[in-house]
């Protein structure tokens, strides 16, 4: 392997191109980050259920098994996932699309109609998820317009290969293996 070192001229300091953000700047930007897309679900205090999709899962960490997730603090399930003890992840794969748009909508009655699985403690699941994890909320940190939710995984089933789905350029796409 060959690696080219490159030395740093004086014109490679500041890029002429580099601008200050403005929000539409910054989600054009940010839809240029191709990832992956989940739907995280959770229980209030009734045990009424509550959702929304997202990309910002991140597998954190091993030992202890960890995930991690940005939720906004405008959305409607916010206070659900604040006050709930636990929430369950449901990694969506291709032929998911239109749970993910319902998951996506302000207000939609997202449980409506849906066949869901469960997760030993009751969580709703989305069927036929590529991998679930169930988690214990352990963290809650302020992250800007989100909050950050770290969760420790108690229970997860997969299964080995098949299609994901990704979005990308604000729409979802099929990544083959
Ligand atoms: C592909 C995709 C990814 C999203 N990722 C997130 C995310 O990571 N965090 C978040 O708070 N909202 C995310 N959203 C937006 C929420 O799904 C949306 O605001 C949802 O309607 C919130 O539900 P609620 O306000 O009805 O509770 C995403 C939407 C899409 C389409």
């Amino acid at each position: 392997m060959t690696i080219h070192s490159h030395a740093m001229r004086d014109e490679d300091a500041v890029p002429t191109n580099i601008e200050r953000p403005t929000p539409d700047m910054l989600k054009r930007a940010f839809s240029l980050f191709p990832s992956g897309v989940v739907i995280a679900t959770t229980l209030d205090a009734e045990g009424d259920p509550h959702g929304f999709t997202a990309s910002t899962f991140v597998p954190l960490s091993v030992d202890p098994p960890m995930v991690l997730m940005c939720l906004n603090r405008s959305a409607r399930c916010f206070e659900a996932f604040m006050t709930s003890q636990r929430f369950a992840v449901s990694v969506l794969r291709p032929g998911h699309e239109e749970v993910a748009m319902r998951f996506a909508t302000r207000g939609a009655d997202k449980f409506k109609d849906v066949v869901f699985d469960r997760t030993g403690d009751g969580l709703p699941v989305i069927e036929g998820a590529l991998a679930t994890f169930e988690c214990r909320t352990s963290g809650r940190h302020p992250g800007g317009d989100h909050v950050i939710l770290t969760g420790v995984v108690e229970g997860l089933c997969f299964e080995d290969g098949g299609a994901a789905m990704v979005h990308f350029v604000r729409s979802f796409r099929e990544l083959q293996v």
